[in-house]
């Protein structure tokens, strides 16, 4: 089993690119993200939970995201392997999967990450909102703090990969189709 990690700050293009890559490499995408709006769409406690911090800009519990990612890898058999998108997000996160991935015999394959720079950020949200009316997309103060929580808490993960020698950065700033290419050229050596 193949264990891709998508990595980026919010707006890198993460969810843009993930289809493809998904298609290509017959891997079954899971955004942490995703899957927590459709537990907030739903109304379970779980999605009440973290409809705050959410919209507050802030993550949600780690033990919350790490019983997701092994729930999905306990019960999705018909796949060459995942592309995780949006986890890890923490160190302590990054810690979790390790220990999950080689409870299944396997390892994280590589971490392919997004580079975009803040003000681009800010325009690619900006531009979204209008499109998908997500709740965390609409204000600046909301923006502000994924921004600041990113470069706070998600960041360390680049020296955590680069140490472990997988991490491969590619530059999200091009166009959609020169950053899918760029992807692939890199998940072509792994
Ligand atoms: P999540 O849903 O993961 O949001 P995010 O990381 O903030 O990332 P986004 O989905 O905003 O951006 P993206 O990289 O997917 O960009 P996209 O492709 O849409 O998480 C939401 C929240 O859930 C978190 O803040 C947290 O509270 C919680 N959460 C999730 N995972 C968690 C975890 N592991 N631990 C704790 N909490 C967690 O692109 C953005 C826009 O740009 C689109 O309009 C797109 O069309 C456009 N675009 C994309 N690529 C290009 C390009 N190359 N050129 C021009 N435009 C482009
Ligand atoms: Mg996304």
């Amino acid at each position: 089993m193949k264990y891709y990690i998508l990595f980026g700050p919010p707006g890198a293009g993460k969810g843009t690119q993930a289809s493809a890559m998904a298609e290509r490499y017959k891997l079954r995408h899971i955004s942490t993200g995703d899957l927590l709006r459709k537990e907030m769409a739903a109304g379970t406690p779980l999605g009440k939970k973290a409809k705050s911090l959410i919209e507050a800009g802030s993550l949600v519990p780690d033990e919350v995201v790490e019983g997701m990612i092994e729930n999905a890898f306990d019960t999705i058999k018909d796949v060459d392997g995942f592309l995780l998108d949006g986890f890890p997000r923490t160190t302590a996160q990054a810690e979790a999967l390790d220990k999950i991935c080689a409870s299944k015999g396997g390892e994280v394959t590589a971490c392919v990450s997004l580079m975009i720079p803040d003000e681009m950020i800010r325009e690619r949200i900006k531009h979204r909102a209008s499109i998908e009316g997500r709740a965390d997309d609409a204000n600046d103060e909301t923006i502000t703090n994924r921004i600041r929580t990113y470069h706070e808490q998600t960041e360390p993960l680049i020296a955590f990969y680069k140490k472990a020698g997988k991490y491969e950065e590619i530059d999200g700033t091009k166009t959609i189709d020169e950053v899918r290419a760029q992807i692939f050229s890199v998940m072509d050596k792994h």
